[in-house]
Parts: structure tokens; sequence; C-alpha cells
């Protein structure tokens, strides 16, 4: 009898040894899978850096892990990327779309390089992004309206690029938005009326942008 029961409870530990062991393969996998998918997305990012004069792109190489590269933070416990920041690193290029697969980032610092072309809509995947700082390059095209989509956003700044066209009228969703940058661009049409809703909204920078009419705006702090 006794020994039936002994019997049955290692039994009973084996099957949780078990469970534990496959629990512990699973998250294994799904988080070197996460972090190869953030790998192959920043190599992207490298490969449309056409010239890079300090030499910051050769630190992102298989030989040393991606948290370690140079610009790149990840977040201790998931080891997934979180910020980028890449300021003032003379860096020339386009911006991968492939950035909208960092689904983890909560900042994208670029200010004071030159990168050039469109801002990819893909922005608008990185639902934890929180600041995105692309100033002082030479962005073009329109401001992408699936920007809206990263509700998190606090900071925006966009000023001293060639973007076009009119802001946006989807950035409304961007509730939390403290801080928008968006002068000297060649930015047209009027300023929205939704910008003096923003409760939040501390510094407003919109100077030097070509306005063809302006409302007058309430800030309503
Ligand atoms: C980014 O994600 C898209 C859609 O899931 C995929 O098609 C693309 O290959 C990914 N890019 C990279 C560089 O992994
Ligand atoms: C990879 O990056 C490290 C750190 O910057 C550097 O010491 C090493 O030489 C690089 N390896 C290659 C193959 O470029
Ligand atoms: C931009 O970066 C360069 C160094 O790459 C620096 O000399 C310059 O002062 C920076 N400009 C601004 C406006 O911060
Ligand atoms: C932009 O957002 C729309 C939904 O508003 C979505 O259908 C589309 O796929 C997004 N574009 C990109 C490139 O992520
Ligand atoms: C701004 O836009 C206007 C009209 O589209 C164009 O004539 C002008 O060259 C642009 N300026 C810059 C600095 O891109
Ligand atoms: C501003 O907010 C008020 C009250 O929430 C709302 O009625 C109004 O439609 C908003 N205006 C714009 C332009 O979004």
């Amino acid at each position: 009898m006794e020994h039936s029961q002994t019997h049955s409870s290692q039994i009973l530990f084996r099957f949780f040894l078990f469970l534990w062991w496959i629990t512990c393969l699973q998250s294994a996998t799904l988080s070197t899978s996460g972090n190869e998918s953030d790998r192959l997305a920043l190599l992207d990012f490298k490969k449309r850096i056409t010239q890079d004069p300090l030499h910051i792109m050769s630190s992102w190489n298989d030989s040393i892990d991606l948290c370690s590269w140079v610009g790149v933070t990840c977040n201790p416990a998931t080891k997934r990327v979180m910020v980028l920041n890449l300021e003032a690193q003379k860096l020339v290029g386009s911006l991968s779309p492939s950035l909208g697969n960092l689904t983890y980032l909560t900042g994208i610092n670029l200010i004071n390089n030159s990168f050039h072309g469109e801002i990819p809509q893909e922005i608008g995947r990185l639902l934890s992004l929180q600041h995105l700082s692309l100033s002082l390059n030479s962005f073009g095209g329109k401001i992408p309206s699936n920007i809206s989509h990263c509700m998190q956003l606090s900071v925006l700044g966009l000023s001293y690029n060639k973007l076009f066209g009119s802001i946006p009228n989807q950035l409304n969703s961007l509730l939390n938005l403290v801080s928008l940058g968006l002068g000297n661009n060649n930015l047209t049409g009027t300023i929205p009326r939704w910008i003096g809703n923003f409760s939040s909204l501390e510094i407003l920078c919109l100077l030097s942008t070509i306005f063809k009419e302006a409302y007058p705006m309430n800030l309503g702090v």
C-alpha cells in the first residue's frame, strides 16, 4: 500500500517535471524567435545606410549580441529592442519599413543625421512607441497618417526636414502628445483646430512652417 503511494507520487512528480520542461522549452523558443525578428529588422535598417563615416554600423555584426550594438537598447528581461538612438552619427540613408517590425520599440531618436526619403507608414505598427524624434534630417514626402496608430506617442519631432503636404487629421488621436515639432518643413494647409484640444501639449513648434491660412490657436493648457 505504502509502496504504491510512493510510486504514484513519483509519477506525478515526473509529470510536473515534464510540464515544467515543456514550458521552459516553449518560452526559450519564443524569445529566440522574437529576438530573431528584431535582428532581421535591424539588419534591414543597416542595409539602407549608404554612408557611415563614423563606422557606427560596423558594430552591428553577428559576432556580438544585438543588444550590444551601438545605439540599440534592449529590455533586459525580454531581450527585445526597446530604444534605437543614433542621434548625430552622420548617417546617410533612407528609413527601412522593417522598423515597423521592432514591435517593442518605445523610442526612436535619429535627430541630426542625413536621412532622406519618406518616413514609412509602417511606423504605425509600433504601438508602444512613445518618442519619435526625426528632426534635423532630410525626410521628404508627407507626414505618414499611420503615425496616428501610435497612441502612446508623447514626443513627435519632425522639425527641420523637407516634409510637405498638410498635417494629417488622423493625428488628432494622439492624445498623449506632450511635444509636437513640425517647424522648418514645407507643410501647407491649415493648423488643425484639434491641436488646441490637446490638454497635455506643452511644446508646440510650428515656426517657419508655411501655412496658407492659420486658425487662431487655443492651446487649452
Ligand atoms: C517585416 O515584417 C513583414 C510582415 O510581417 C515581413 O514581410 C518582412 O519580411 C519583415 N522584414 C524583415 C526584415 O524581417
Ligand atoms: C563586430 O563588432 C565588434 C564591436 O564593434 C568589433 O570589435 C568587431 O571587429 C566586429 N566584427 C566584424 C567582423 O566586423
Ligand atoms: C549635429 O551633429 C553634428 C555632429 O555630427 C554637430 O557638430 C552639430 O552641432 C549638430 N547640430 C545640431 C543642430 O545639433
Ligand atoms: C496603415 O494603416 C491602415 C489602417 O488605418 C492599415 O490598413 C495599413 O496596413 C497601414 N499601413 C502600413 C504600411 O502599415
Ligand atoms: C516648398 O513647396 C513649394 C510648393 O510646392 C515649392 O515651390 C518649394 O520649392 C518648396 N520648398 C522647399 C524648400 O522644398
Ligand atoms: C475638441 O474637444 C471638444 C470637447 O471634447 C469636442 O467637442 C470638439 O469636437 C473637439 N474639437 C476638435 C476640432 O476636435
